[in-house]
């Protein structure tokens, strides 16, 4: 048995672990939602970088292939699914390496280059990575159109109409260089429409990201070529609204259990 599988925390305590964390701190934007929280996890306790856990890579939900009819073709998935793959085998390879320097040499710490930073830079682009995506598979291949639930209900006091909020995704998702997001602000109940430019840029703390939709290349190109605008007319399509009131449900109770 390896260190680290001596140091394996099982996955329901791994799961009150993060319940807790969730309440106590109130997380932020790459907080885990429902799908990243069956992620597997193993804790790389007492080194003193701190604790991060290796994951493995969930599957490409069936529904995504769907969409193929509506513009988005399994070829893309297909490719798009290699990307975030590497995202993993990333995050894993940069938490080996954290945890393998065991008590860091403090006094080499600097803003400009050191291996602490860049391996701490890069950790939140790969953890970024997987985060978004895995929020991006799983809501879309569904009916797309007018949203239904809860979040039909949060979308019209937020932004006045459906076709509002539409309007100003797609405006935000031209404007944007690799993410937008629809998240749900705890601290103050607010619906809004954030730009990412990169896996890892502008986080927001204690907002929750409900959708996704990514405006890098390797997700159009292949269909649409420069057309971003027509993907994301595709993207209106095919969204899954179960799966956004899911995110939604979870968002919720993180709001609950912070009590802010
Ligand atoms: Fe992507």
């Amino acid at each position: 048995m390896t260190d680290s599988q001596d140091n394996r925390l099982d996955r329901r305590s791994f799961l009150a672990a993060t319940a807790v964390t969730a309440a106590a701190t109130a997380t932020s934007f790459i907080q885990p939602l429902t799908a990243s929280a069956e992620t597997t996890f193993s804790l790389l306790q007492g080194a003193s970088s701190g604790s991060k856990g290796m994951i493995t890579a969930k599957p490409l939900p069936e529904k995504v292939f769907t969409t193929a009819a509506l513009g988005i073709s399994r070829k893309t998935h297909e490719e798009h699914y290699k990307l975030y793959e590497g995202y993993v085998k990333k995050v894993n390879e940069i938490t080996d390496k954290l945890a393998k320097m065991g008590t860091p040499d403090f006094t080499k710490a600097n803003a400009t280059y050191s291996d602490l930073r860049e391996l701490k830079v890069e950790l939140s682009f790969a953890i970024g990575g997987v985060k978004n995506h895995e929020l991006y598979f799983n809501h879309i291949g569904g009916k797309g159109g007018a949203p239904t639930g809860e979040i039909a209900e949060l979308i019209k006091t937020a932004f006045g109409s459906y076709d509002n909020w539409k309007a100003d995704l797609k405006a935000t998702g031209i404007a944007a260089r690799g993410w937008v997001w629809l998240a749900h602000d705890y601290t103050d109940g607010s619906l809004f429409n954030y730009i990412g430019d990169s896996q890892n840029t502008y986080p927001v703390w204690h907002a929750t990201p409900l959708l996704g939709l990514d405006v890098y290349e390797h997700a159009y190109y292949f269909d649409f070529q420069t057309g971003r605008a027509k993907y994301i007319d595709a993207f209106f399509n095919v969204i899954d609204w179960d799966a956004v009131n899911a995110n939604l449900a979870v968002a919720k109770a993180v709001a609950g259990a912070a009590k802010v």
